[in-house]
């Protein structure tokens, strides 16, 4: 993303820990979150993907190759000795028709949308509150977290189990200070929606229903997580920020 507008001392000695970091929006937040000073640890499956990342702030961005369904990725959160921010976005849609959902699909999203974004949430709160750190929890969520959309059942269901993870730990956390809030983003063209986007009918689905005519970027949602990061959102705690157009007000 074009981070030269990004005010470079806003999250200034903050880790940061992004998951699902090597592509779309997870690398958007990376690079957006490094730019704004922050030390950032990356983790992804794909080393290709980490290192081409690194490249564009070698000094702030640790990699780390790790799958965030397994359980040594989970301990090694925990052995963190500062953690500032959690950006946990790692996540995964593959539309199919209700009745047509395969079971093998429905354990996947469950184990990674919910499963595993619960997970990492514990334990970077764990670290948190070990170390005393007043710290900034951004779970992904998105429009459907919010509404219903055909062929979206199981990811609709996911992702509103992260609205209500996100609304329970922001009131269990607050006394201790720490802010949970999730981004709930429209469609926003990534590696993610390019094939849903390929197809021309779906592509005037999504583009009707957008007021603000346009598709999201993922720069539009990584401004969000830099509010929410900092201290410019100190008041905001168990909010959903829409980067929608307008989809759900409608
Ligand atoms: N794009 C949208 O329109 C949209 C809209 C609303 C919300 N969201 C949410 O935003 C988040 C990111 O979406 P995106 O479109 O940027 O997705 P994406 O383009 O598919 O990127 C997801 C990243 O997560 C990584 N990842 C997947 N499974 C992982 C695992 N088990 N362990 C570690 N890393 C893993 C992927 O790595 P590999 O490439 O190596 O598999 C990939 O780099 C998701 O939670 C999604 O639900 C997206």
């Amino acid at each position: 993303m074009n981070t030269t507008q990004i005010q470079a001392d806003l999250l200034k000695n903050k880790v940061a820990l992004v998951t699902g970091a090597g592509r779309g929006i997870g690398r958007a937040c990376t690079e957006a979150l490094a730019a704004a000073g922050a030390r950032v640890i990356a983790v992804d499956l794909s080393q290709a993907d980490l290192d081409s990342l690194k490249e564009c702030c070698p000094a702030l961005i640790d990699t780390w190759q790790e799958d965030v369904t397994a359980d040594a990725f989970y301990l090694k959160i925990e052995a963190l000795s500062r953690l500032d921010i959690l950006i946990n976005n790692a996540g995964m849609n593959k539309p199919q028709a209700f009745t047509e959902v395969d079971n093998e699909i429905l354990s996947a999203m469950l184990k990674l949308n919910v499963e595993a974004a619960f997970r990492t949430a514990q334990c970077a709160t764990r670290v948190m509150l070990r170390e005393n750190i007043e710290g900034s929890i951004i779970n992904m969520s998105s429009q459907m977290g919010h509404v219903g959309s055909p062929s979206r059942t199981v990811y609709c269901m996911t992702k509103h189990a992260i609205e209500g993870l996100t609304k329970a730990m922001a009131v269990e956390l607050a006394p201790h200070g720490i802010r949970v809030n999730a981004i709930a983003p429209t469609f926003v063209e990534t590696p993610m929606t390019k094939p849903m986007f390929e197809e021309p009918v779906f592509r005037k689905f999504v583009m009707d229903r957008i007021p603000l005519g346009r598709i999201g970027q993922v720069e539009d949602v990584a401004e969000a997580v830099l509010f929410l990061a900092s201290s410019r959102s100190s008041m905001i705690t168990g909010d959903s920020l829409k980067v929608d157009g307008g989809w759900t007000a409608q």
